[in-house]
């Protein structure tokens, strides 16, 4: 679009706005309230629900590298880091049970499944073995 083209169009919009500034019919605002409303839930594509098709349990590296990553590769809040043994030694220390706990239902900033809603543990319990595997 030319330079030109955007300030007449600019001048248009500044126009029509004084022009109907306090004045917009009922009509008006709806085919405002139609043109701007949200999309709602209209999906772009590849953004649909990862929910939608069920297609068995995800493993632990795809579970960690969709929702766990982003606090635990770099410790986000405290988080653990993924495989740091520093970080990881006093967590394992509480016992698996706790750990998976925590994991599970939230703890502090860890929210509950890591965020991953639609997970189930066996999927979040596998995603906490890839952190610490090979510590
Ligand atoms: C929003 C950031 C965030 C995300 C996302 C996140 N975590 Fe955490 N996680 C934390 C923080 C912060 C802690 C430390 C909490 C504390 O000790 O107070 C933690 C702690 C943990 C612990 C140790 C709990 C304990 O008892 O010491 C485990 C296990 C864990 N997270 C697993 C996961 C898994 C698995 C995922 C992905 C499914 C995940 N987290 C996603 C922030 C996050």
């Amino acid at each position: 679009m030319s330079r030109r083209m955007i300030s007449v169009l600019a001048a248009a919009l500044t126009f029509s706005t004084a022009a109907f500034a306090g004045n917009i019919s009922q009509e008006e605002y709806d085919a405002i309230a139609e043109r701007i409303k949200p999309v709602g839930d209209v999906y772009l594509a590849g953004a649909e629900p990862v929910a939608a098709e069920p297609s068995g349990p995800r493993d632990g590296a795809s579970v960690y590298g969709t929702f766990c990553i982003a606090c635990h590769a770099s410790g986000v809040s405290g988080a653990p880091k993924t495989g740091d043994a520093g970080d990881w030694a006093p967590r394992i220390a509480q016992g698996r049970d706790v750990l998976n706990n925590h994991a599970i239902n939230g703890f502090n900033a860890m929210p509950a499944k890591g965020s991953c809603m639609d997970c189930s543990d066996d999927e979040i319990i596998a995603a906490i073995d890839h952190m610490i595997e090979g510590l």
